[in-house]
């Protein structure tokens, strides 16, 4: 494939087949230079089989792909010393300290000695691992760990960064350490092809989403316009006095905000929920719940799930029903 664009990514018709299943049916998908684009899909939507073929580890039966304008099939050799990654199951030795790891990955990038050491001191004091850097890797926190595994995959000053599920079994508090992270290695310039589960994560970091399912690309855009197309945010209101809800989901209605959808009670928890479109609804909202004089309790906004989104896409649910939205997904919002 010639080159006849900037983009760090450029993908056309891939397609991956194991036996009966179309692990890739013919995706499509191009990565400006210096941005973050995140694949979205659930467990078996062919992610890590994008990633995999990306990063040469496999074989396309059909299709084309370049990265850093360096064709996956023709050009391998210069391809993955342009890129790096981390998997979604980590690659780092157990065994070895930290320093002795990223030490040993720049020997494996033909990096001189004196680089290689540079480089492992200078990545560890970047993820914060200074002082961890003697000790084991099996030793490490999973937060830890996932540093190790960026430091790892920024060795070789990649232009473009393969994230395959970086904070799939993370915590709330350790994947906002690894987005941090993330998000300062963007700032330094590298193209990053991210792939998540998660609603909150591709918003966390990407400025673009394609969202795959079953092997196929089913939307694609920015953030932003997938999120309008699954229609925004829930709020979530709770008053003190349980039946408060009916009367404030009345005054909401009436209020006649316009293009805001129904308000539903949800009896059981005594809350309400509000589907939001923009930040001026949600302020208006606020506003009038506020200006009634209802003690509230709790009051949150809450993304839709993966699952909406498919829902919302696709018609259907995702094929492996599961819950996306966890705690750490509600943002509180200042009345
Ligand atoms: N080595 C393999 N052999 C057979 N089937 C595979 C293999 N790798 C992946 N698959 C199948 O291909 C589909 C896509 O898998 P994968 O790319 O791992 O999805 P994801 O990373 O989105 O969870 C799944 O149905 C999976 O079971
Ligand atoms: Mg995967």
């Amino acid at each position: 494939m010639t080159r006849i664009d900037n983009n760090a990514v450029s993908v056309r018709g891939l397609v991956k087949h194991y036996g009966d299943t179309k692990a890739l049916d013919g995706v499509d998908l191009d990565v400006r230079q210096g941005t973050v684009m995140g694949v979205l899909g659930p467990n078996g939507a062919g992610k890590t089989t994008l990633v995999r073929i990306l990063s040469t580890l496999l074989k396309p039966d059909a299709g084309e792909a370049t990265v850093a304008g360096y064709d996956v099939l023709r050009q391998p050799r210069q391809l993955r010393r342009v890129i790096g990654l981390t998997g979604q199951y980590a690659s780092v030795d157990e065994k070895l300290p930290g320093w002795e790891n990223l030490y040993m990955i720049g020997r494996l990038l033909d990096l001189p000695r004196k680089d290689a050491r540079a480089r492992a001191d200078e990545l560890l004091e970047r993820f914060s691992l200074t002082e961890a850097a003697k000790r084991p890797a099996s030793t490490y926190s999973g937060g830890m760990r996932r540093r190790l595994d960026l430091a790892a995959s920024m060795i070789g000053r990649p232009q473009v960064l393969f994230l395959d599920e970086p904070t799939t079994g993370l915590d709330p508090r350790t994947r906002n350490e690894v987005w941090a992270e993330v998000k300062a290695m963007v700032g330094d310039g590298v193209t990053v092809l991210l792939t998540t589960q998660y609603m909150e994560e591709a918003e966390q970091l990407a400025s673009e989403l394609t969202v795959v399912d079953r092997g196929k690309v089913i939307a694609n855009g920015r953030v932003e316009e997938l999120k309008a197309k699954v229609g925004g945010r829930t709020l979530r209101v709770r008053p003190v006095d349980p039946l408060q809800v009916r009367p404030l989901a009345d005054m909401i209605d009436e209020l006649g905000i316009t293009g805001l959808a129904g308000t539903t009670v949800d009896g059981e928890n005594g809350t309400l929920l509000v589907p939001i479109l923009s930040d001026e609804q949600l302020t208006a909202v606020v506003g009038a719940v506020t200006a009634r004089g209802i003690t509230i309790s709790s009051i949150s906004t809450e993304l839709p799930s993966l699952d909406e989104v498919f829902l919302s896409l696709t018609g259907h649910r995702a094929s492996a029903p599961q819950d996306a939205r966890s705690a750490d997904d509600r943002q509180e919002v200042a009345v």
